[in-house]
């Protein structure tokens, strides 16, 4: 009797298995269905932030790179702008070309300098200067990353700490001295706080543990700031985390390509995201199938081929350098 159930059991286990196939048929369709939706189907959400009057969007970082092809991308498209850079004359530069993108709208750009490696930094005060403003973005782009290729005991103290600093201190208490005002002008429509992230706090780029940490820290803030507003204040503001592969910027020269464009390509994608609703974001196509693709492979597959695909950058960043 035992052994006929036990027959009996196996015979009905295979059963389940096409039934598995299915769901994860089924899994897999929904997430390329997704991605052509999120990339290339959805309408206009950035249109939801500017709401009220005069609607300005807060970027740190924002004389080089990714910051400055944003600030330019949403000049254009009507919001009014918060630049922070450390350089004054970096930022006068910024500020011209910013402003060359749409000469007669008629918009406004204020600005403020900080350099957010400092420990002595008064962000009520930083805060304290825009407090009227209709702020209803507010990205978190300044960012350090240095790539390296040293082991961390080989990296001084100060260099470890500086990252921290940038990737991590700046972000959390700036955001904290605007929450209040922030959250005020979420009444009269959606706000969104986004933190710009990176493809490396996921998957193991080598050498480079206190910047891909910081950003995996970052990611964990965003999600825990975003329910403690949505779920316990129930109030409009959301925070996203917008999840970037390699982009070609002032600190990063490396060659152009699909997976790694311009940063004024990358800004368009960016800006496409914004107001979308989602917590995470992926904003350029390729780097989100190139994010599919390694997170979905075993760990050790993905270490092994990420670190390679790193050395080989790291490799194309020093020859940079060394031309000058
Ligand atoms: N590029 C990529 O491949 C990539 C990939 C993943 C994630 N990200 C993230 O994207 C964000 C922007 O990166 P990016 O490559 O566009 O950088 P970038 O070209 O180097 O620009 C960085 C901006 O931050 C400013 N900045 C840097 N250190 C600062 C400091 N100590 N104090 C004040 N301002 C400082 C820079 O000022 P100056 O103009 O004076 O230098 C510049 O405005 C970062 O959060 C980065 O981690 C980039």
């Amino acid at each position: 009797m035992a052994l006929e159930s036990k027959i009996l059991e196996l015979k009905n286990l295979p059963a389940i298995f096409p039934l598995l196939g299915l769901l994860l048929t089924l899994y897999y369709v929904w997430g390329v269905l997704d991605f052509i939706w999120f990339h290339y189907l959805r309408p206009k959400s950035w249109t939801r932030l500017l709401h009220g009057t005069r609607p300005y969007a807060l970027i740190t970082g924002a004389t080089d790179g990714i910051g400055r092809s944003a600030a330019k991308e949403l000049y254009a498209k009507g919001f009014n702008l918060i630049l922070h850079g450390r350089s004054g004359e970096k930022m006068r530069r910024t500020v011209e070309e910013v402003k060359a993108v749409n000469p007669t709208g008629g918009l406004d750009v204020k600005y403020f300098i900080t350099d957010v490696g400092r420990l002595d930094i008064d962000f009520g005060a930083i805060a304290g200067q825009f407090e009227g403003l209709n702020i209803t973005l507010f990205v978190n782009n300044v960012g350090a990353s240095f790539p390296t290729n040293k082991m961390i005991d080989r990296s001084d103290e100060d260099f470890i700490t500086n990252i921290l600093n940038i990737n991590t201190r700046f972000p959390f208490f700036i955001t904290r001295a605007f929450l209040p005002y922030l959250r005020r002008n979420s009444q009269s429509g959606p706000v969104e706080v986004v933190f710009i992230g990176s493809i490396a706090g996921d998957v193991t780029v080598p050498f480079v543990s206190p910047y891909a940490g910081s950003k995996a820290l970052t990611k964990r803030v965003s999600r825990i700031l975003h329910a403690d507003e949505r779920v316990l204040s129930k109030s409009n503001l959301s925070f996203v985390y917008a999840n970037v592969g390699v982009v070609q910027t002032g600190s990063l020269r490396v060659g152009t390509s699909l997976a790694q464009p311009h940063s004024d390509d990358y800004a368009r994608h960016l800006v496409e995201s914004f107001g979308s609703g989602r917590r995470v974001v992926i904003p350029h196509p390729v780097h989100h199938v190139l994010y599919a693709i390694v997170t979905g492979m075993p760990e050790a597959l993905c270490d092994y081929i990420v670190s390679a695909e790193a050395r080989s950058l790291f490799r194309e960043i020093e020859e940079d350098k060394k031309k000058g």
